[in-house]
């Protein structure tokens, strides 16, 4: 054995203050969650020493009978949970597989049309500083000021207006359920391909708790780290027809060997979220989130669009207190143990890097066993910090409650 005898004390001491962190403060960010220990048991194994270019059974190396047979298992099994027609588990994240999605169905310069970026659209449908907003021609869609929900009649004079060739519905920071069907019926009346960008909402959808848009879209993106709780990384789901150019455009399009560990982890998220406890997992998110909301609006903060139906919620804070920023939110929150990320609200008077909003998350905390008495506790202690963000010792005091609070739902045993 060659391996170095000194242990490199360094990187252990981060992780043990990041687990600390993790498992002392409330984690409200909207799209993290706290994975299994089987998932990151699979993601710390030996698979990460194989090279494996290629797909199960076309490999470029030899030694990789059993890396088929892992990548072989993650890909029945995903199909099986969305009731997907063809699978490519190996995108490393969400963005390669949109990135991956779009080489697969149309071409450079071609018309998009996806939601804006500051109404909850993600940097891949189209942003300029985006890979995806330099390749193609973006036209994007916004949420109606009245109401704050995607305008479906917007989406349908813009897709007539510009004809574009693919239509994205899916957000990063939208907190309302999103049917694929008015997209499908747009998207099929101007001839355009369909893609659903589930990041987000993946684990809602595989416990029943959202509509599952695989069967009307042509491709299907999501992370496999949010609502799913497995491990960092991305998938793409599509129909039949696709299904080769979808694996050309994941291998040698974007990519080149898989992460066959990363993989192996993915297979044991999607197993876990076929068992029956799941789907009460995904309800259990849903239903955090509508009382956490509730108790926010209680304490005097605004709501984007008036709620939500999903797993998070933007909360404009000017109502609260018109000087309050989402960055000094986030930064004082952050004193106290509570984590959770500044976010624009739609037409934003404030700059994306300062901000009027915050956007909040129920994953973590409800995979910690906490139910909606604790997202009044939250609402209360966000609500306290806010109102005293001067005062040191007051703050100090929420962060020992924050602690109390997190030690009474270990989430790690
Ligand atoms: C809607 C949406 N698509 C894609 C992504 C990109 O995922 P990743 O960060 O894994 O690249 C995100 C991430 O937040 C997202 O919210």
């Amino acid at each position: 054995m060659t391996f170095p005898t000194v242990e490199d004390t360094a990187v252990r001491e981060l992780i043990e203050r990041e687990r600390i962190r993790q498992i002392t403060g409330i984690q409200l960010i909207a799209s993290e969650n706290f994975t299994s220990p089987a998932v990151m048991r699979a993601t710390g194994s030996v698979l990460t020493n194989k090279y494996a270019e290629g797909y199960p059974g076309k490999r470029y190396y030899g030694g990789n009978e059993v890396i088929d047979d892992v990548e072989a298992l993650a890909i029945a099994r995903v199909k099986a949970l969305f009731g997907a027609e063809h699978a490519n588990v190996q995108p490393h994240s969400g963005a390669n597989a949109n990135m991956c999605a779009y080489q697969a169905l149309i071409q450079p310069g071609d018309t998009v049309l996806g939601l804006s970026l500051d109404h909850g659209g993600h940097l891949t449908h189209g942003s300029p500083v985006n890979a995806s907003g330099r390749l193609y021609h973006f036209v994007a869609y916004r949420v109606t000021p009245g109401d704050e929900r995607i305008d479906m009649d917007q989406v349908r004079d813009l897709a007539l207006e510009h004809r574009p060739k693919l239509i994205v519905a899916g957000t990063t920071s939208y907190p309302r359920r999103i049917d694929p069907v008015p997209f499908r019926a747009i998207a099929d009346e101007v001839g355009a391909r369909f893609l659903f960008d589930a990041a987000h909402i993946a684990g809602l959808i595989a416990g029943g708790a959202h509509p599952n848009p695989v069967p009307h879209a042509d491709v299907v993106t999501f992370t496999t780290h949010k609502t799913l709780r497995g491990p960092r990384g991305g998938c793409i789901l599509s129909t039949a027809e696709h299904a080769t150019a979808i694996d050309k455009a994941v291998f040698p399009g974007w990519q080149g060997g898989p992460l066959e560990h990363v993989i192996a982890a993915k297979a044991v998220a999607f197993f876990e979220a076929a068992q029956p406890e799941f789907a009460g997992y995904a309800r259990q998110i849903v239903t955090n989130a509508s009382a956490l909301a509730e108790a926010l609006v209680g304490q005097g903060f605004r709501l984007v669009s008036g709620g939500t139906d999903n797993h998070m919620m933007v909360v404009d804070l000017r109502p609260f207190d018109a000087d309050l920023t989402g960055k000094q939110a986030q930064a004082v929150l952050d004193l106290a143990g509570i984590t959770l990320n500044k976010n624009t609200i739609p037409d934003d008077p404030r700059s994306p890097f300062v901000t009027s909003g915050v956007r909040i998350g129920t994953p973590s905390v409800t995979t910690q066993g906490m139910g909606p008495a604790e997202m009044a506790e939250i609402a209360a202690l966000i609500a306290r910090v806010l109102r005293h963000r001067e005062d040191e010792a007051e703050i100090a005091a929420a962060r020992r409650d924050v602690g109390e609070l997190c030690a009474r739902f270990p989430v790690y045993g």
